[in-house]
């Protein structure tokens, strides 16, 4: 994964060419803290360019404390976040972001509802200059960006719809879109296929799929058939720290995972059988490999 070609069109080419041998995201020593209580326990990881990095674990985990501090949402208490080889993200703000090359994609849809499919993109590619104080106005060739990007995420055909009459699926494509249009490196996703469809879910595998290799994607995600499906390596959070890696064949069996999901997170939630897609009231065998 590491190493490979990073072939994502770069919106800041004054920047040094990175050393793609290395990650595009290196967490190192990370410890979040909230009164007293440690959320993230020097947590390390590292993610490559171009892998598209699925992050699993039971509620409570610190998987959106994690995106939270890589986007300058929260602060560490202690560690680096290195992105693209020298920025250390836990020192920017969360509005730098954008123009550093992080996109990040809460779970609920952030779109707005009145405007068309076309205006969304065209909006948030104003709100990209938002640094300046300014909204910019669209430049040559933004129309052939929004609809490449419309095309991208399967929504050219709905371009002049209103945003607000879309599907849950659709509406997250289009958020996946806002997030695309503006180019960036590295991409964040909160849970995208909660509520979808097994069709929508399909389709968001696949375009995840085509997004990675172009660009870096870290996807938190629950549902365990959607990460089966479509996953080459995951990673599995528990307590704060990174308890497996690998395969999902691989994680299935660790017996620590199976340990972390058979027993009570620290919301308190039983998380038995959720590794293998199904509820626990429905299953509460042993997890196995499919
Ligand atoms: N701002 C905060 N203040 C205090 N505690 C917090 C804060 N944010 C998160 N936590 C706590 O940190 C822990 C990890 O939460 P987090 O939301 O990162 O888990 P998660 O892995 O995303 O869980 P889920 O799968 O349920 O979304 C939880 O115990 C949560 O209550
Ligand atoms: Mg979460």
């Amino acid at each position: 994964m590491i190493g490979r070609t990073n072939n994502s069109a770069s919106h800041n080419g004054s920047r040094p060419t990175p050393d793609l041998s290395k990650p595009i995201l290196s967490v190192e020593s990370l410890t979040v803290s909230f009164d007293g209580f440690t959320v993230l326990d020097e947590l390390d990881l590292a993610i490559g360019y171009g892998e598209m990095r699925f992050l699993i674990g039971p509620n409570g985990a610190g998987k959106t404390t994690l995106i939270d501090v890589i986007t300058g949402k929260s602060k560490p208490t202690k560690g680096r976040i290195i992105f693209d080889g020298t920025t250390d993200l836990s020192r920017r703000q969360e509005y730098q972001l954008v123009r550093l090359g992080v996109g990040r994609k809460f779970q609920t849809p952030a779109i707005f509802s009145s405007l068309t499919v076309y205006q969304n993109l065209e909006v948030t590619l104003g709100f990209r200059s938002r640094i300046t104080g300014l909204l910019r106005k669209l430049r040559q060739g933004d129309g052939d960006r929004i609809m490449s990007t419309l095309e991208e995420v399967g929504l050219q055909h709905r371009a002049q719809d209103i945003a607000g009459g879309l599907s849950h699926g659709e509406k997250q494509w289009l958020e996946i879109g806002m997030l695309l249009v503006q180019e960036p490196k590295l991409l964040l996703l909160d849970e995208p296929v909660a509520g979808m469809t097994r069709r929508e879910r399909d389709r968001t595998g696949e375009l995840l799929q085509s997004i990675g290799g172009a660009r870096s994607v870290l996807v938190v995600e629950h549902d365990m058939d959607f990460v089966r499906q479509f996953a080459q390596t995951v990673t599995v959070l528990h307590l704060g720290k990174v308890l497996s890696e690998g395969t999902m064949e691989e994680v299935q069996q660790d017996p620590e995972v199976v340990r972390a999901y058979l027993g009570n997170s620290r919301s308190q939630r039983p998380q038995a059988g959720r590794l293998n897609g199904r509820r626990e009231a429905e299953h509460a065998a042993p997890v196995a490999a499919d």
